[in-house]
C-alpha cells in the first residue's frame, strides 16, 4: 500500500498532486484548514470522496503529529509514504502585510512535520519520504542567471525568507539525520485553478469581464518584472519523480529546479492573453500614467496603479532545469505561455462535481 499525506491539499498544486497521486493508486490523506464556511474546498469537491481529509494546521504540531501517528498506525503494512509539504501562505505581496505568520507556516511549519518525522521508529522513518515546496523566491535579486541548483539565494520578501529556512533545514534534516528529504526549487506555475490575487489569472479574469461587460480595465502595479512561468500539472508530476529517486546511504536524494527555460514580462502575458480574445493592446505613458489601451476601440484596458508594487520586487527569474530533465526524465506539456493562457481560459476553474 502506497500512502501520500499532502498538505495544501486544498490549494492550487495540491488540487492537481492528489488528482496524479490517486491515478498512480496511493491512498491519499491531506489537512484542510477550519474556517467559518463549510464548502471552501472547491478546487477538490470532485474527488473529495476519495480523499481522506482532516482538520489540521502548520502552526499546530499537536494536530500534525496526531494525524500523521494516526496515518501509520491505520496502515501497518505501507510500502511507502510520502509526506508532500505543499502548504504554506504562498503570497508573495501579502507576506509584507503578515510577516510574522507567512514565518510560522512556511517557515517553522516545515520544521514541525520535520520533526515529527525525525523522532518515528527507525523502521517507519526508513519508508517515508518528504517534499518541500520551495521556490524560485528564494533566489530574490538573482545573482546569476539562468538559476540552477547551485545559484545562490538572495531573497528580498518575508515569504521568500522563510522559504529559504524551509529549505536549509529540510537540507538539514536530510543530512543530519538521514531522512528522505527533497527540496522542489519551483518556478512559477499557474493554471485555471489559480486564484485571481496571483497576476496571471488577475489578467485572464479581468478579460472575461471587460468582455462581458462587468469590469472597465484591470489595474496592476509592477509589468516589467520577468516571470518563467509553467503548467502546475507539469510541475506536480516533478514533485512526484523527486520523491521517486533511488535511497542509498552513500547517495541521498538531491534538490531540483523546475522551470520552462522562458522567461516574460507581465507586460507580455498582458498581450498574449488580449490577443487571445483577438484585442491587440497599445502602450502609452510612462510610470505610473503608463496604460494600455485596445488598439481598435481606444478604450483603456490596463491601468497601473501603485498600490500592487510591492516593498522590495524579484525583477527578474529565469529556471534551469537541466538536472530534471536528465536525471528525473522530467518532461512538461505546456511549453509555451500560450498554451498555458489558452488553459487558463478555456478550463473552468473547477473540475465538474461528481
Ligand atoms: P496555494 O494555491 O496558495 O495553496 C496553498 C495551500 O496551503 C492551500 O491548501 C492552503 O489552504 C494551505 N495553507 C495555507 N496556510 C495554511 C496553514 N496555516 N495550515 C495549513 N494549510 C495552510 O499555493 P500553490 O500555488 O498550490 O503552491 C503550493 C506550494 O508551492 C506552496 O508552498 C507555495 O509556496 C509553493 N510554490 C508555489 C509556486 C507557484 O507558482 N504556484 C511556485 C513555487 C513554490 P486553504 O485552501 O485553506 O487556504
Ligand atoms: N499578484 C499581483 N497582482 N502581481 C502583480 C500585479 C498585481 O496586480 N501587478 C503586477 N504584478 C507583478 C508582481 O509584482 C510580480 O512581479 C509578478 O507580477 C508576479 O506576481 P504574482 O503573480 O503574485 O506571483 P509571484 O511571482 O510573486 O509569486 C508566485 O510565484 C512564486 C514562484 O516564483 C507565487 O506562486 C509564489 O507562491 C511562488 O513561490
Amino acid at each position: 500500500m502506497k500512502l501520500a499525506f499532502i498538505t495544501g491539499i486544498t490549494g492550487q498544486d495540491g488540487s492537481y498532486l492528489s488528482e496524479l497521486l490517486l491515478n498512480k493508486d496511493y491512498k491519499v490523506f491531506g489537512i484542510v484548514r477550519r474556517t467559518s464556511l463549510l464548502y471552501s474546498h472547491t478546487r477538490i469537491e470532485h474527488i473529495r470522496h476519495k480523499l481522506t481529509l482532516r482538520y489540521g494546521d502548520m502552526t499546530d504540531t499537536t494536530g500534525l503529529s496526531n494525524f500523521i501517528h494516526n496515518i501509520i498506525q491505520t496502515h501497518p503494512e505501507f510500502e511507502v509514504f510520502e509526506i508532500y509539504n505543499l502548504a504554506a501562505q504562498s503570497h508573495v505581496a501579502i507576506s509584507f502585510e503578515i510577516p510574522e505568520y507567512t514565518n510560522d507556516v512556511d517557515g517553522a511549519g516545515v520544521l514541525r512535520i520535520l520533526e515529527v518525522i525525525r523522532t518515528l521508529p527507525t523502521s517507519i522513518k526508513n519508508k517515508i519520504r518528504f517534499y518541500q515546496a520551495g521556490t524560485s523566491e528564494m533566489f530574490g535579486a538573482v545573482k546569476e542567471t539562468p538559476q540552477n541548483e547551485r545559484t545562490p539565494f538572495n531573497p528580498v520578501s518575508p515569504y521568500a525568507v522563510a522559504k529559504v529556512y524551509a529549505h536549509y533545514i529540510t537540507r538539514m534534516y536530510r543530512e543530519g539525520y538521514g531522512l528522505y528529504a527533497v527540496n522542489g526549487i519551483l518556478f512559477n506555475h499557474e493554471s485555471s485553478r489559480r486564484v485571481e490575487n496571483f497576476v496571471t489569472m488577475k489578467i485572464v479574469s479581468g478579460i472575461k469581464n471587460i468582455l462581458n461587460g462587468t469590469q472597465e480595465y484591470i489595474e496592476l502595479g509592477n509589468i516589467d518584472s520577468k516571470r518563467d512561468w509553467g503548467h502546475a500539472k507539469d510541475y506536480v508530476y516533478g514533485m512526484w519523480l523527486m520523491l521517486q529517486q533511488p535511497h542509498q546511504e552513500q547517495q541521498p536524494p538531491e534538490d531540483f529546479v523546475l522551470a520552462s527555460g522562458k522567461t516574460q514580462t507581465i507586460r507580455t502575458f498582458v498581450e498574449k492573453a488580449f490577443a487571445f480574445k483577438g484585442i491587440r493592446i497599445e502602450w502609452s505613458g510612462e510610470g505610473v500614467d503608463e496604460i494600455g489601451k485596445d488598439a481598435v476601440t481606444g478604450l483603456t484596458r490596463v491601468k497601473i496603479n501603485p498600490k500592487y508594487f510591492r516593498p522590495c520586487e524579484v525583477e527578474f527569474l529565469l529556471g534551469d532545469a537541466t538536472k530534471a530533465r536528465e536525471k528525473l526524465k522530467w518532461t512538461f506539456e505546456y511549453d509555451t505561455l500560450d498554451k498555458l493562457i489558452e488553459e487558463m481560459f478555456i478550463t473552468p476553474p473547477h473540475p465538474p462535481h461528481p
